[in-house]
């Protein structure tokens, strides 16, 4: 586990351009930020990895990107107009208001010892629970998703949970408060039509079924992915980029022919595709990932399974990427809703099929979080990011020894433009400060290779390639240079 807090992490966003608060300059607003250069940098290198895994290089994967403001009538379809809500209390003393799943289960994780001596009731008033068995198994597994308001003030009475910020036991009922964002679009006052801004970018890939299956040339099995911007009005618990209220998704519906396919196998399959993804492609350590699996009252009552690959992030482990066999649920609404024939006919039976789909779904800003959290490293006199060169927000960082020698400038102007035209990603030029300074500043935002141009280098066309996870220097032809970063980015 890396033992690095998320004060230190967010300080180091801020200070070196990775995220900064959203709408600063006029006192901020509560739960956006905005993606800084090198920040930006990274997200891209994260999302344009899933892409090229998960579409460019899989024959039996199609793109989609589907409209951010969309039909009320999809998310009636969906069920997110009726069901998609998150439980609040409010603390009556200070007015924090917080989601009544989350204040239930930091208290269970942070109070383990008072938890293990509880007696629990036999008796639960209005059937609250159906047993103690059934409450403590709740407790002792620290999970509350998915109880009802009712179980939830029970829960936050029973132990006695105090509010986080002020220390007082004084809250309102738990209340429920739907997620979803409205829109109206019109510009006559009284004349406007509600849409919402999409709650999730799935429902594109139901929405489109038919026209993906009557303009491609697809056929099951088969997966439409998406990567693009979600909605939700949350509650967060200031995690920075972990929960926000605008989040960037890349989710794939692998759609399927249950009497042609075992769901069971597609299902492990995934499983290894997205654990791969997080430990190869960007670079993650396996130790602090582990699966968790929904239990009944947690899983949604379409789903046959649901299982979460969890990071260890420093407030606990919490999910990354899910995984969920949603059989035809969504499919089969979207056509009962709009009347329309969604379907594709099996070419060796001629039969209509409803496909079943497996979905695995993962928030790219959490991917970001995680890899910083996962790279980052204090040593005695440096802070360094250990980030995989594939998803570090620089290649390469380009210093001549001095600026005021024109000749060295010059050659390092080259080997600079040598790099940019032959490196697949981002290429930096520092001359401010002595090297020392130089070096460590890209250490904080993990450039993986610092290459100074000296006096040697005019006359042997060699130059200086500092390593940054080890600091050992090494001497490189120019010629053979852009071919030694390329191949770290492999
Ligand atoms: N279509 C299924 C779906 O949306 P989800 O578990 O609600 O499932 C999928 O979301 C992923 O999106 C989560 O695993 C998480 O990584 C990310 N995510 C969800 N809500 C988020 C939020 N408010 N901020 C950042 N990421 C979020």
């Amino acid at each position: 586990m890396n033992t690095v807090s998320m004060e230190t992490i967010q300080a180091l966003m801020k200070r070196r351009g990775f995220v900064y608060p959203g709408s600063e300059i006029y006192g901020g607003l509560a739960n956006t930020y905005d993606y800084g250069p090198v920040g930006t940098e990274l997200l891209r290198n994260i999302k344009n990895l899933w892409w090229k895994t998960f579409v460019t290089k899989k024959d039996d994967m199609v793109g989609l990107d589907a409209s951010v403001i969309s039909h009320q009538r999809i998310w009636e379809a969906s069920g997110h107009v009726s069901g998609f809500a998150d439980a609040m209390i409010d603390c009556k003393k200070c007015k924090t208001r917080l989601r009544a799943d989350h204040l239930i289960e930091e208290y269970l994780e942070k109070n383990h010892e008072t938890v293990t001596k509880i007696s629990y009731p036999t008796v639960f008033e209005g059937n609250t629970f159906e047993s103690s068995d059934q409450l403590k198994n709740i407790i002792e597994n620290k999970k509350v998703e998915g109880l009802s308001v009712k179980q939830l003030n029970y829960l936050v009475s029973f132990l006695k949970i105090l509010c986080p910020n002020c220390k007082e036991r004084d809250w309102t009922e738990v209340r429920t408060f739907n997620q979803l964002f409205p829109v109206k679009l019109g510009i006559v006052v009284g004349d406007e039509s509600l849409a919402y801004l999409r709650g999730e970018t799935a429902q594109g890939m139901f929405v489109d079924f038919e026209n993906i299956v009557n303009s491609t040339r697809v056929r099951l099995p088969f997966g439409v992915a998406q990567l693009g911007k979600s909605f939700r009005n949350e509650i967060t618990l200031g995690n920075s980029v972990f929960r926000t209220i605008e989040f960037e998704q890349g989710e794939i519906e692998y759609f399927f022919n249950p009497e042609k396919n075992q769901w069971e196998d597609l299902f492990e399959e995934w499983k290894n595709m997205m654990m791969n993804f997080v430990v190869k492609t960007l670079g993650v350590q396996e130790e602090n990932l582990r699966w968790r699996e929904h239990d009944d009252t947690e899983r949604s009552f379409y789903s046959k399974r649901t299982v979460d690959l969890e990071y260890e992030f420093p407030f606990g482990f919490k999910e990354l990427w899910g995984l969920a066999y949603r059989t035809n649920y969504d499919l089969e609404q979207h056509r009962k809703t709009s009347g329309k024939d969604i379907s594709i006919i099996d070419p060796e039976t001629n039969e209509k099929i409803i496909p079943h789909v497996i979905e695995p779904a993962v928030g790219i800003n959490r991917l970001f979080l995680m890899t910083l959290i996962d790279s980052y490293v204090e040593e005695v006199d440096r802070v360094v990011l250990k980030l995989h060169p594939r998803i570090a927000p620089y290649k390469a960082a380009v210093f001549p020894l001095l600026k005021n020698k024109p000749e060295l400038v010059s050659k390092a102007k080259e080997v600079y433009a040598l790099l940019q035209e032959k490196i697949d990603g981002k290429i930096v030029w520092d001359d401010r400060g002595n090297i020392g300074k130089r070096y460590l500043s890209q250490d904080e935002v993990g450039t993986p290779w610092c290459i100074t141009i000296d006096f040697d280098s005019l006359d042997d066309n060699t130059v200086t390639v500092r390593n940054r996870n080890t600091a050992q220097q090494e001497r490189l032809s120019i010629n053979e240079l852009a071919q030694f970063i390329q191949t770290s980015l492999l």
